[in-house]
């Protein structure tokens, strides 16, 4: 599969079935976020992998009660070692770090078969506290990881005209 292709058939998951994920797949999805390129190449960022069903459960209620979260066998929690930290533009650089290194994520994983949901409804501090992290340090995005369950359509998108312009705006 090419990156277009994964781009192309990559849809959020919601429903995971019982198969574990293999340790290699699991590591190439990590590797991918590893490799993501990040402001001044700072890699600001931690990665928890969650397997343990009582935590998955628990993350679960921490992510606005989506039930779904516990029945995917990989909770990804992408953390920010530099929570507070703006890039010239004005713009946060955790979140826009980790956004990256959790995309990169998704586009492994779809290559490699796997599912996945990008989870961005949480109480930030509820799980950070559930996982440990220093008060310092924040976590940014959550991802789910497994064999699908289900096989949604792709959700639509504007089309080029609503979303392009060259040269100015328009
Ligand atoms: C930053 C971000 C946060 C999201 N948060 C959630 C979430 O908390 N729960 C959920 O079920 N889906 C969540 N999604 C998935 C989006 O709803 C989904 O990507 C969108 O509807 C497009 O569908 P697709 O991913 O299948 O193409 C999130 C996606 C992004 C990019």
């Amino acid at each position: 599969m090419n990156v277009m292709e994964a781009i192309k058939t990559r849809r959020s998951i919601r429903s995971y079935n019982s198969q574990p994920v293999e340790a290699d797949k699991l590591a190439k999805v990590l590797e991918a976020a590893r490799l993501a390129p990040s402001a001044s190449n700072r890699q600001d960022w931690k990665f928890i992998v969650v397997q343990d069903l009582q935590m998955r459960t628990k993350l679960a209620t921490a992510c606005r009660n989506q039930k779904f979260i516990s029945q995917a066998p990989v909770v990804i929690a992408a953390c920010s070692t530099n929570p507070t930290r703006t890039m010239s533009s004005g713009q946060p650089a955790a979140a826009v770090d980790l956004a990256i290194a959790v995309d990169h994520m998704t586009l492994a994983a779809a290559e490699l078969g796997l599912g996945t949901c990008w989870i961005g409804a949480f109480d930030a501090p509820a799980v950070g506290k559930l996982l440990g992290v220093p008060d310092d340090y924040a976590v940014v995005h959550v991802m789910l990881l497994g064999y699908p369950a289900e096989s949604p359509s792709a959700t639509p998108r504007k089309p080029v005209s609503q979303v392009i312009c060259q040269e100015k705006w328009s």
